[in-house]
């Protein structure tokens, strides 16, 4: 396929997922807002339709929490499902006049918004960066604060939907050995996850091999419904010892996004909070507390016992974007992602190594390769000087998309696409991949 069909085949899916103002992240699975899906999607409108991808944060920052939080689901309709398992309106926090979840996704806000930024003229910047600025700050505020509440650095998250990795394995592993109430014990017993298999929506349009078992899935909504009694106040959910996770990708994607919003202050001439600053440098060094020297990895690691969360996935490599990290320490990351054992496969990066026992090829983020984390990747590898492996994750990504279409993930040893069909971000990323593609022949001249 022609790089021109792709780009026109990629338009249309965002344009079929488009509702005015924000975008379905797929019309088969998801039929909300997501957060940090808005991010992507923004990066890739970007290119073309600029005050499109401004509405497309517009209308999720509309979701923004009085404290600062940004949701990772905004319902723009009171039908919409998952409003009523969150019912946001149990807190004073949240905006009285749209439903949201009471939790957040990956900090990606200040990354679109300046990827916007660099399509737009000056002034046009200017005044997009002074609009976005207050919300990031009160966002990036929120998680310094009421997150780090020991104001070690590293924000702590409560919920495995925070990380946007959903079931990837350290938190289910965690989740496996903290208490199971007795109703979801007892739906086990008898079976009767198989019964609510038959009305799982997702599994409408994948089969159960490829999405999160119905036990795990019932463990994570029992975590929201004790969340939303204590109204998603992290002081009384962390009291009463729902588990807590200051989990490696989101900081180094947070990371990342302080950079940036630094950035974003720079330009405005605007100086940030003093006590946010101090937070947002203690950050970028607190990143060394997840590095394991003996194993030579960075891991999440569990908020209550200090413990570090001892099984690899793509986190682990999540440290190039966040681009905090000595440039040693990003070349031996580099060594993990090229072993042919571990993440170096046929169509990379997939989402858990191939040497983990907890590796499936076409579960959720057990193991396929999602566009994503390859975005996230290209970009740090850039920015430590590794621009032929990034370029090699690019053309992998444009080869899966052209073999098994825009799916929401891929099997990382023969590409064939799972999950969501016409998925939005994956039709985004190829956007600015396309972008920023460059041919074999250009790299080898520039060598
Ligand atoms: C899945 C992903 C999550 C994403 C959501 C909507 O749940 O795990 O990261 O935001 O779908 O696309």
């Amino acid at each position: 396929m022609k790089d021109g069909d792709l780009l026109g085949q990629a338009k249309a899916v965002l344009e079929r997922n488009d509702n005015g103002n924000w975008t379905q992240a797929a019309l088969d699975m998801y039929p909300n807002q997501w957060f940090w899906d808005s991010c992507f999607i923004a990066i890739g409108l970007s290119h073309y339709k600029p005050e499109r991808a401004i509405r497309e944060l517009r209308s999720i920052c509309a979701g923004q929490w009085d404290n600062g939080m940004i949701p990772n689901e905004v319902f723009h309709h009171d039908h919409q499902s998952g409003s009523r398992l969150w019912r946001s309106e149990v807190s004073p926090q949240a905006p009285p006049t749209i439903k949201t979840s009471g939790i957040t996704q990956p900090p990606l806000l200040a990354e679109a918004v300046w990827r916007i930024g660099e399509r737009l003229t000056a002034p046009k910047r200017n005044k997009l960066f002074e609009e976005f600025y207050p919300k990031l700050v009160a966002y990036h505020t929120w998680l310094y604060t009421e997150r780090n509440p020991h104001h070690e650095g590293l924000v702590v998250l409560l919920h495995p939907w925070e990380t946007g990795t959903d079931d990837t394995p350290p938190w289910i592993t965690e989740l496996h050995t903290h208490w199971t109430p007795f109703w979801i014990s007892l739906i086990g017993a008898v079976h009767a996850d198989k019964l609510i298999d038959l009305i799982r929506q997702d599994l409408q349009s994948a089969s159960i091999e490829q999405r999160m078992s119905t036990m795990d899935a019932l463990r994570l909504y029992n975590i929201v419904v004790r969340m939303r009694r204590k109204k998603y106040q992290t002081n009384l959910i962390l009291k009463h010892g729902l588990f807590a996770i200051e989990d490696l990708f989101f900081n180094s994607i947070l990371i990342r996004n302080n950079q940036i919003l630094e950035e974003i202050a720079k330009t405005i001439r605007r100086q940030l909070p003093r006590e946010l600053h101090v937070q947002m440098t203690r950050a970028a060094l607190a990143l060394d507390d997840l590095w394991d020297e003996q194993s030579e990895q960075y891991y999440s690691q569990n908020f209550v016992t200090d413990e570090k969360l001892r099984v690899p996935t793509i986190a682990a490599l999540m440290p190039l974007y966040s681009r905090a990290i000595t440039h040693e320490r990003a070349k031996k990351l580099v060594h993990l992602l090229k072993n042919r054992k571990e993440f170096w496969t046929t169509y990379p990066v997939p989402s858990v190594p191939l040497s983990s026992t907890h590796f499936r090829e076409i579960h959720y983020w057990s193991g396929p390769v999602w566009l994503n984390t390859n975005w996230l990747l290209a970009d740090g590898l850039r920015h430590y000087g590794y621009d032929d492996i990034a370029q090699s994750i690019t053309t992998s990504s444009l080869a899966l998309v052209e073999k098994s279409g825009f799916r929401e993930y891929f099997s990382p040893l023969d590409g064939s696409g799972a999950g969501a069909t016409n998925f939005s971000w994956t039709a985004a990323l190829i956007i600015d991949m396309l972008a920023h593609n460059e041919p074999a022949a250009v790299l080898e001249a520039k060598k």
